[in-house]
């Protein structure tokens, strides 16, 4: 293997810079060339494919984003854009692909694996949804950035003794309300994982109110429902008024945390040696602080685990 290429899809993550960078210094320090795609697997298809040097992945590991810009497309799932991909990577002779983002990302990198084109996954998410990892790249970073402005909130909150409704993202699952949750001292986490009971959550609410808490701060997946809908059955049925903050897209951006340029950058390197070792298909991920790599196959029919005892010790501390 002379030459490799690096893509970061699906939505953007903050770390994944570090990770691209740590694929190209790598690669060249392996005496590989190494080449960007630009805009996912769109740019595959398209033949947005650049060769990175040294240089140009300078002055980036600080940088929120992805340089390499990233894409979404239904296009690739076909598999005759795929053989265009393969093609496209063929013809410039690059033998192994990088891929970094999400599961979506996965099952692409997969399918192209599939067709005889080795491609190693990095896990580039907030959600921290990817199995076979302990945390993905740029959660950390949106933990942080959502604990920030919940703290933010919470001044608003006691001055006015108000109850908040904090809506973050995650997809379809509970990560990011879970950890942000438990690092605010929410007063309620509610989850997609775990079911819960409206009227439960209005009597521990009260509860709290009576022994003179000055504010109430619910953490509301994005999988559970919208915060608009939730302030709504709120008011609807015990008459509580809340308000609502809906965190959005600040949660992708901004520097990345010490802790995910350490993983972005562990993860990129591994996945270099992989391909250099003629291995394909593979997902890299961190478990118990070891550089560990799965079979696609494995990582896309497992469901992340929620982590069971922080979820107990949220409920626990959250009386
Ligand atoms: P993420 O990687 O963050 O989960 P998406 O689910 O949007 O984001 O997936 C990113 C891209 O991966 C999709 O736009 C598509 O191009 C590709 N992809 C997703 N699922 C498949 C699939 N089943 N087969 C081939 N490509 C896929
Ligand atoms: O997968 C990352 C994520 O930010 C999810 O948490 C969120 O549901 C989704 O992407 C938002 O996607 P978009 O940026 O396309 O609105």
């Amino acid at each position: 293997m002379k030459r490799i290429a690096v893509l970061t899809s699906g939505g953007d993550s903050p770390g994944m810079n570090a990770a691209v960078r740590a694929v190209v210094r790598k690669g060249i320090h392996e005496g590989l060339e190494v080449f960007g795609i630009y805009q996912g697997y769109a740019g595959l298809m398209s033949n947005q494919i650049k060769k990175l040097e040294l240089g140009s992945v300078g002055d980036i590991i600080h940088r929120g984003g992805t340089i390499l810009y990233t894409a979404r497309s239904e296009e690739f799932k076909k598999d005759e854009a795929q053989y265009q991909a393969i093609k496209n990577l063929r013809d410039l002779q690059i033998d192994g692909l990088v891929v970094i983002g999400g599961d979506g990302s996965y099952r692409g990198a997969a399918k192209l694996t599939e067709k005889g084109f080795p491609c190693i996954g990095l896990p580039g998410t907030i959600d921290n949804d990817i199995p076979g990892t302990d945390y993905t790249i740029g959660f950390d970073t949106a933990l942080n950035t959502i604990v920030d402005s919940i703290d933010k909130i919470r001044d608003t909150a006691t001055s006015h003794d108000r109850t908040f409704i904090i809506e973050v993202m995650g997809r379809h699952a509970g990560d990011l309300a879970l950890y942000s949750g438990l690092s605010v001292g929410a007063e309620t986490i509610l989850i997609p994982e775990r079911k819960f009971e409206l009227a439960e959550v209005v009597e521990k609410l009260n509860k709290g109110i009576e022994r003179g808490k000055k504010h109430s701060i619910i953490v509301l997946a994005e999988g559970v429902c919208s915060a608009n809908e939730f302030a709504a059955t709120l008011k609807e049925n015990y008459s509580l008024e809340t308000r609502i903050t809906v965190l959005g897209h600040i949660q992708r951006g901004g520097s990345p945390t010490g802790f995910d340029r350490v993983l972005a950058s562990r993860l990129g390197a591994r996945a270099v040696e992989l391909l250099l070792e003629g291995k394909a298909g593979k997902a890299v991920g961190m478990q118990k602080q070891q550089i560990v790599e799965h079979n696609f196959q494995d990582i896309l029919k497992e469901k992340d685990p929620l982590p069971e005892g922080v979820y107990t010790l949220s409920q626990q501390l959250s009386i």
